[in-house]
C-alpha cells in the first residue's frame, strides 16, 4: 500500500507528465503550421512518449493500492518565437521534470518505500536521455544557424535515439 505522501507526489507527477504531453503537442502544432514538418514529427513523437510516462505513473499508483487522479491540464503556450526558442523551452521543461523526479526519489528513500524507488529508476535513466537528446538538438540548431532551418528540419528525425523510439511504443 502506498503511503499518502508518496501517493500525493506521484499524483503531482501524473499531472506533470500529462502536461508535458500537451506542451509538446502544442509545440508540434505550432511547428506544423509554420512549415517545420520534421520538427513537428519529432514533437508529436515526444508527446506520445510523455503520454506513456503519464500512463506508467497512473498504473503504478493504482497497482500499489493508491488512487491515480486524472487531472485537468493547464493550457500550454501556443506561440513560439522560433525553433531555437522552442527547443530552449523544451530543455528548460525537461530539467524541471528531472528535478521533479528527483524529489520523488528523495521522498521514496525518506519513507523507505523501496518499491517506488525501484519504479523510479526507469525515469531517472530516461531523464538523462531526454536532456541529452534536447542538448544535441540545440547544438545542431546553433551549428546550422537560422538560415539553414530547412536542412535541420529534414535532419531532426534522424536524431531520435532508437531507445527513445522504443519507449514511444512501450
Ligand atoms: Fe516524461
Ligand atoms: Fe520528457
Amino acid at each position: 500500500m502506498l503511503k499518502k505522501k508518496v501517493e500525493d507526489i506521484c499524483n503531482r507527477q501524473i499531472e506533470r507528465e500529462g502536461y508535458s504531453s500537451n506542451l509538446y503537442l502544442a509545440m508540434a502544432s505550432w511547428a506544423e503550421t509554420n512549415g517545420f514538418s520534421g520538427v513537428a514529427a519529432w514533437l508529436y513523437a515526444q508527446a506520445d512518449e510523455e503520454r506513456v510516462h503519464f500512463l506508467k505513473f497512473i498504473k503504478y499508483v493504482n497497482e500499489r493500492g493508491g488512487k491515480a487522479v486524472i487531472p485537468a491540464l493547464k493550457k500550454p503556450a501556443n506561440e513560439f518565437k522560433g525553433v531555437e526558442e522552442l527547443f530552449k523551452e523544451v530543455l528548460k521543461h525537461e530539467e524541471f521534470i528531472t528535478s521533479s523526479i528527483n524529489e520523488i526519489v528523495a521522498l521514496s528513500l525518506e519513507e523507505k518505500d523501496f518499491n517506488t524507488h525501484n519504479f523510479l529508476q526507469w525515469f531517472v535513466t530516461e531523464q538523462v536521455e531526454e536532456e541529452a537528446s534536447v542538448r544535441t538538438i540545440l547544438d545542431k540548431v546553433h551549428l546550422v544557424g537560422k538560415n539553414n532551418m530547412y536542412l535541420f528540419d529534414r535532419d531532426i528525425l534522424s536524431l531520435r535515439t532508437p531507445a527513445a523510439g522504443k519507449t514511444a511504443t512501450a
